[in-house]
């Protein structure tokens, strides 16, 4: 922690403001020098809301082999917001987001600028960018179900549709309606089955709910692991974090009481997102942004990102965590997440509109 505590000190007081919600990494000079060349620095300012643990081995590599320093803030919440606030004086060159939805809604709000780039292009397939360049993915999660070994048999639950079947009823646990990762889900359900099929599913779903949505995604998985629920629905790293918590090894029970089941593999398949990164529109140092989300889309850091948090690459290609490959493979739906991004808004309304969460 010293190497953060000293970087808050040395900074200016605007980033000092910027690093109270979140973590200065490697941040000495971060501001002034950012102010003082709108270009050629040998650096670059990141906001991010993935966590320092992941980012650290990402950036370090990425400076050892380009010599270009990276600033980054860690922010848990609040980035869209403080962008906002920032407007053009924001130092941050890019973003670093989970989920198409907090990319889209950045971009959404105007705080993103199109970036062209061959290299982007060839890495990241165009299902998992943005058409015009406003966001990139770097790694990709399925959002799968976990179901009870004991009580859920082969082949009961094959579809994201099952969750919404009569027979299903006092039988699944899912984290709030309104998350992000749930409100992207329902987006690719409106996709794949109209609005018409997406209200049934949203409604049936709730119907068959075991409690209200509650607590994050592992939650449910430990609820199907006490007996509440018999299918849960989560990110597929979670199996991964679950399975190998060494701080909380009471997670490997949750972990080893489900099967993860990829929904519709007999049909569209398994709905897909992303965390990704895009350039800020107040970027200063737009090429040097640009280099490091090249590399974090190039071999070396996507085996970094496989091998540390058992996501999967989004470059073809790129060797998967032994666990990760465990899995098996799957068909992830084809649907462009940028298609996927246009319907949020009315996956939210929805979720309000069938009451999802009361
Ligand atoms: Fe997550």
């Amino acid at each position: 922690m010293s190497t953060y505590a000293r970087s808050v000190k040395t900074i200016s007081t605007k980033l000092a403001v910027i690093a109270l919600g979140g973590l200065v990494w490697s941040g000495a000079n971060a501001v002034q020098s950012t102010a003082a060349n709108a270009s050629g620095a040998k650096e670059v300012n990141l906001y991010s809301s993935r966590q320092p643990f992941l980012m650290k081995p990402l950036l370090s590599a990425f400076t050892a082999e380009t010599g270009v320093k990276v600033n980054m803030v860690y922010m848990k919440k609040g980035m869209l917001e403080r962008l906002k606030a920032e407007g053009r004086n924001s130092p941050a060159d890019l973003i670093l987001a989970t989920d198409i939805g907090n990319l889209h809604n950045h971009d959404a709000a105007g705080l993103l600028q199109p970036v062209m780039s061959a290299v982007l292009d060839s890495n990241i397939p165009a299902q998992y960018r943005h058409p015009k360049g406003h966001w990139f993915g770097l790694t990709v999660r399925a959002r799968i179900l976990y179901a009870s070994k004991a009580r859920v048999k082969a082949g009961e639950i094959t579809r994201y549709e099952d969750l919404a079947a009569p027979g299903m009823k006092g039988r699944v646990c899912i984290r709030s309606g309104k998350h992000v990762y749930n409100i992207s889900l329902l987006a690719s359900i409106i996709v794949a089955d109209g609005i018409d099929g997406a209200t049934a599913w949203a409604k049936g779903l709730k119907a068959n709910l075991a409690r209200k949505p509650q607590g994050n995604d592992r939650a449910q998985v430990k609820a199907v692991y006490q007996g509440e629920c018999d299918v849960a629905v989560g990110n597929t790293y979670y199996m991964g974090k679950m399975a190998t918590n060494e701080k909380d090894p009471g997670q490997k029970k949750w972990a080893q009481s489900v099967n993860i089941i990829f929904p519709n593999q007999a049909d569209r398949g398994a709905h897909v997102n992303i965390s990704g990164a895009a350039v800020t529109k107040s970027a200063k140092n737009k090429a040097n942004a640009i280099r490091l989300i090249e590399y974090l889309s190039g071999d070396a850091a996507q085996k970094i990102y496989a091998e540390r948090n058992f996501e999967y690459p989004v470059k073809p290609g790129v060797a998967l965590h032994p666990l990760v490959a465990s899995w098996g493979t799957f068909k992830a739906d084809k649907a462009y997440l940028a298609e996927i991004a246009q319907e949020r808004t009315r996956a939210s309304k929805l979720m309000d509109q069938v009451s999802f969460n009361n």
